[in-house]
């Protein structure tokens, strides 16, 4: 199966649970599983699931107009979920936003430097939200 992470900038005001609800109900009907962060500048999805279907919804979400500059910042097979079993979970900065900052810093651990500066900078952000 797929897991791809991305970052993206949020465009305007943008409303986190309809994105949500959507998200829900199409991943649940794909067996798609992940987590959705946003601290109200950017975004940070992980996707996993079936190959076909990761890249499918990807494609979607690529062209929704509520974000722009996505970032692929890993993207590669893994034999099991490793973001747990939610359709699609939600992060907000707070308890656990560290634990879940490390985990992502594991995955880009092997990425390039761009990507890896790339998420420094977010992971950043984060510490100044
Ligand atoms: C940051 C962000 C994350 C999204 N995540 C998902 C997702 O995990 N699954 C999904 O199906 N759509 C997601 N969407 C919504 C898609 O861009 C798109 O609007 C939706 O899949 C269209 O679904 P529909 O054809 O059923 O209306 C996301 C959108 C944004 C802006």
């Amino acid at each position: 199966m797929l897991q791809l992470v991305y970052i993206s900038t949020v465009v305007a005001a943008v409303d986190t649970a309809a994105i949500l609800d959507v998200s829900r109900a199409n991943n649940t009907r794909d067996r798609i599983t992940g987590l959705l962060f946003c601290d109200g500048r950017r975004f940070l999805q992980a996707l996993e699931g079936d190959t076909a279907m990761v890249e499918r919804s990807y494609a979607r979400i690529a062209r929704d107009p509520r974000h722009r500059a996505l970032v692929v910042l890993s993207r590669r097979e893994v034999a099991a979920r490793e973001f747990g079993g939610w359709a699609m979970a939600e992060r907000v900065p707070g308890a656990d936003g560290a634990a879940f900052t490390r985990r992502v810093e594991e995955l880009v651990a092997a990425a390039s430097p761009a990507v890896r500066a790339t998420f420094d900078s977010f992971a950043r952000l984060q510490r100044a939200a």
